[in-house]
């Protein structure tokens, strides 16, 4: 059960006087299985995890929102709901609160002015959706003061939108929905074309391990942005409405019409939605060694086809393999270029894994390693 973060309610008081009306949490998120799949309408396999955004959040009647991050030394950015809200030239981070605010004004939503006040514990560059969280925590927040009362997926897909036509980085839903929709002890078998989500249960006896590599993933909106391109110029090349509805005997029939770049793009997302298919049979299951494998498989993929890992997170990949043994797997999880690795094992070996683990970030530390529980999605706390 999480609590209120101490220095969160002291930063409100010092900088806004009084306390909050209401606090927010939204998690962030660790995918096990099913990348890049999401904007491509596939499927994705991910927990919402203990690290977290924290918003706390009070009303003001003259249409201004004030916004203040306590991790980046209490730096504050505001604006009028009633002008056009445009990106802070300053404080990048603000334009997830800009971004959500913007759009639900777009939305038709009666968006309440508010003195907020953010702070969170997910480990920034490591991939875990810090991003994401702070957008849902924001709508969730904001949802709570103007009375909206907004369903996890009305939420998560302004979060979505802010991200996408705001701040410019053009993601799928993933990040977004399971941080506003997860359920604790499960994850979720998102269907990111009908938005269903089928919770499956993690195993008692599995251990989920996130190990950051240090590697931060710094601007990666281009390189983000360019996969999403070369997939959408494979699907209208195979003539379908997304990747989702092709299958490889449907790609390399139509090989001639794509260049090798969109093509091996597209064998990635085809290839990864049936593991992700297939590895929520295995967990369903219990059965890590399958899981494994087919984490494997997904990390190769993500390595030689859609060309989003790095040779020192390929290194960490290979050695948790090696360490973790047939039981179990590890691989890359996020967007990519950095970030953190993912891996699961009977929670038996998970002490020993992290104690053997020799990797070395670039900077030449240990890398920070998280032993996580599934979570529920965002709420009031
Ligand atoms: C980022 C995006 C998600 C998803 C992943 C890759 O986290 O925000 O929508 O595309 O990358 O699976």
């Amino acid at each position: 059960m999480t609590t209120i973060l101490p220095h969160l309610a002291a930063s409100f008081a010092e900088r806004f006087g009084g306390g909050p009306d209401c606090v927010v949490r939204a998690p962030g998120r660790v995918n096990l299985i099913g990348e890049h799949t999401d904007y491509n309408d596939g499927f994705v396999l991910p927990a919402a995890i203990s690290v977290e955004t924290q918003v706390a959040a009070r009303r003001r009647d003259d249409g201004m929102i004030r916004v203040m991050a306590t991790d980046f030394a209490g730096a504050e950015s505001q604006f009028a709901l009633d002008a056009p809200i445009t990106p802070d030239p300053v404080q990048p981070w603000a334009d997830y609160v800009r971004g959500m605010a913007a759009v639900m004004l777009a939305a038709g939503y009666a968006v309440p002015g508010a003195d907020l006040a953010v702070a969170g514990t997910i480990p920034r560059g490591s991939g875990l959706s810090s991003s994401a969280s702070l957008s849902v925590a924001v709508g969730t927040a904001l949802s709570a003061l103007g009375g909206l009362d907004l369903a996890p997926a009305t939420i998560a897909r302004l979060a979505q939108a802010a991200e996408g036509d705001f701040v410019g980085m053009k993601c799928g839903i993933m990040d977004q929905l399971i941080s506003a929709s997860g359920i604790a002890g499960h994850v979720l078998l998102i269907d990111c074309r009908s938005l269903d989500c089928t919770p499956v249960p993690v195993p008692p006896d599995m251990a989920i391990m996130i190990v950051h590599s240090g590697v931060t993933r710094g601007l990666v909106d281009g390189h983000y942005n360019a996969r999403r391109r070369s997939c959408e110029m494979a699907a209208a090349a195979l003539g379908v409405a997304a990747l989702r509805d092709a299958d490889l005997a449907m790609l390399d029939a139509a090989r001639a019409q794509m260049d090798a770049t969109s093509f091996a793009r597209a064998r990635h997302v085809i290839t990864e939605n049936a593991r992700t298919l297939a590895a929520t049979s295995a967990l369903t299951d219990g059965d890590l060694g399958t899981l494994g494998a087919l984490m494997a498989a997904s990390h190769v993929s993500m390595r030689d086809d859609f060309a989003i890992t790095t040779p020192a997170i390929d290194a960490l990949v290979a050695e948790l393999q090696a360490l973790i043994g047939p039981q179990g797997g590890a691989r890359m999880t996020g967007g990519g270029f950095g970030g953190a690795v993912v891996a699961v094992m009977p929670v038996a070996r998970a002490a020993a894994v992290a104690a053997d683990l020799t990797y070395r970030t670039p900077a030449g530390d240990s890398p920070d390693i998280l032993i996580e529980q599934a979570c529920a999605g965002a709420g009031l706390l």
